[in-house]
């Protein structure tokens, strides 16, 4: 088996946040390559206890043996961490850790599909058995909701005018490959001094749509706090803009003292309430400068902390 590498980011924020202590039981939704499971189990010594999950199974197996020191104190499945509150006892964590993203091993991988850096078939499910792949929606989407899809998850400006593109393309041949459909954006929509790719949004785009990832999210964090006992703090790291605003924007709603009907908060028609979360970091946490350094993906790194109160 190819080694599976993944640097676990933010690690010594994520175990000062947590605060880690014998016996603590731990939910981590994204194990990955296991890194940040590890570390929260070795702190957790002699009888702290994990629940794992990851929606990839090479990460499953990754997790498997880079916790095999720690068999007996932890179970893992492969599943989405929207179900955590299926399998993991309500009110049973001292912690839930959600590291969201794809791992530098999934990226690697080209035959996962992921990445324009290689060429590869494009899939971009984290779950290669289950669902659409991103070659799927491209052939098939109609053009307006394939512009829907660039605009809502990569924040593409020229959504349209890309989406009408693919769809005139894909009369000729079917969309395949990353290098296919990277070559096609870099064709329309010329660099012009800019230091990322042109594909770079409709990349990420395609793999939010192709994982609903942000459907994922809000799920996550409502299991999140199912799980916790009162007290407990989840810990979430974002990569970007579109996943920090839904975390950010949970944490605020719940950490108000009132409520109100409809889409409009009208201060005198508001009703008090008990708060349900206290926001531990009033910004998100970003990686150090030596992190960022050693490790690039930790760059777009943030790092939200929410504590439980009932
Ligand atoms: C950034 S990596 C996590 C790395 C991990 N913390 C470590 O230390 O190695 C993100 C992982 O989350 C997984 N993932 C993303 N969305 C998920 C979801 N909704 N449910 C379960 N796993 C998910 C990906 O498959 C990937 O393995």
């Amino acid at each position: 088996m190819r080694p599976f590498v993944h640097k676990p980011v933010l690690l010594a924020e994520v175990l000062a946040y947590l605060r880690p202590r014998p016996g603590a039981r731990w939910a981590d939704g994204t194990l990955g390559g296991g890194g940040h499971a590890a570390a929260l189990l070795s702190a957790s010594s002699p009888d702290g206890w994990l629940y794992g999950c990851d929606r990839d199974g090479a990460a499953i197996e990754a997790a498997r043996q880079r916790l095999a020191e720690f068999a007996g104190r932890c179970e893992l499945r492969q599943e989405s961490f929207s179900g955590l509150a299926g399998w993991v006892p309500a009110g049973s964590c001292d912690g839930v850790l959600l590291d969201l993203g794809v791992s530098s091993a999934q990226l690697d991988w080209p035959e996962r599909g992921f990445s324009f850096q290689a060429d590869g078939p494009l899939d971009m499910r984290m779950d290669p058995s289950r669902g659409p792949t991103a070659a799927d929606l491209l052939n098939e989407l109609p053009a307006a909701e394939l512009a829907d899809i660039f605009w809502q998850y990569g924040e593409e400006r020229e959504s349209r005018r890309l989406a009408r593109a693919i769809e005139q393309d894909r009369w000729q041949r079917r969309f395949e490959t990353t290098r296919q459909l990277a070559d096609l954006i870099a064709r329309l929509k010329p660099r012009q001094g800019r230091k990322t790719h042109p594909a770079t949004q409709i990349f990420q785009a395609l793999r939010l749509a192709v994982n609903d990832e942000l459907g994922a999210l809000r799920q996550g964090l409502e299991a999140a706090m199912q799980i916790l006992k009162p007290g407990s703090r989840m810990a979430i790291i974002a990569f970007h803009s579109l996943e920090d605003r839904i975390v950010k924007e949970f944490g605020h709603v719940r950490a108000r003292d009132y409520e109100f009907d409809g889409p409009v908060d009208v201060p005198e028609l508001r009703r008090p309430k008990r708060p349900e979360l206290l926001v531990v970091t009033r910004k998100p946490v970003p990686a150090g400068p030596e992190e960022q350094a050693a490790n690039p993906r930790s760059r777009s790194a943030k790092l939200r902390v929410f504590e439980k109160v009932f």
